[in-house]
């Protein structure tokens, strides 16, 4: 048994959820592995809506959905994804944040804490019945603590009867491991 790091989990989680036909959300499209990632598992009849603020996530997001011929049913949007409600009308079954900066890009167009409280609320609104969204909460270095200080102060308020939050962490390792939280949609 190997105990799995957030990003694997949260793609175990999103495998075992996402049917063939299903909407999903990429809040975070970064360098694109997501939402490809994302788009394979949506299959040829479904929609990915994948967000970010800046104009290099789209292109790199694009280049690699052309080359895998998945960009057909992808909606890039350049927007913050706390507005995903101005553009997602329809329920989707997963909505997934991988937070923080983009790989190789501008480390201060980070995601942050209360923008992204805001989305995951938005999320919640358009999630299916027992549909999920992922975090995948990275902190420590140039990431540092305050948006994951945030979301673990705002996500126990989260009213019961109607979402279950789990978080998953390792408690000992060093480094600062990222985050995984997972919030099931209950009614
Ligand atoms: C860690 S990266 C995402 C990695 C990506 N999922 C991938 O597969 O490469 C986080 C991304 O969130 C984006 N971001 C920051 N604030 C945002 C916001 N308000 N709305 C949407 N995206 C945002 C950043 O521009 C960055 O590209």
């Amino acid at each position: 048994m190997n105990l799995k790091q957030a990003l694997s989990q949260s793609h175990e989680y999103a495998r075992s959820l996402v049917q063939a036909g299903d909407t999903v959300v990429d809040a975070t499209m970064g360098n694109g592995h997501d939402t490809v990632f994302l788009a394979e598992l949506a299959g040829r009849s479904g929609k990915v809506y994948a967000f970010d603020i800046q104009q290099e996530a789209l292109e790199e997001t694009e280049n690699k959905l052309k080359e895998k011929g998945l960009l057909n049913r992808c909606v890039l949007i350049r927007d913050g994804h706390e507005k995903m409600k101005q553009y997602v009308s329809e329920s989707v079954r997963l909505v997934l944040f991988n937070l923080g900066y983009r790989p190789g890009g501008d480390h201060s167009l980070c995601t942050r804490g209360e923008t992204t409280m805001q989305a995951v609320l938005s999320a919640f609104d358009l999630l299916m019945v027992h549909g999920l969204i992922i975090l995948v909460i990275y902190h420590g270095g140039d990431s540092g603590f305050s948006e994951r200080d945030y979301l673990l102060e705002q996500l126990p308020l989260m009213d019961p009867r109607k979402a279950a939050v789990m978080v998953n962490r390792f408690v000992n390792l060093p480094n600062c491991p990222p985050i995984l939280v997972c919030i099931e949609k209950l009614k």
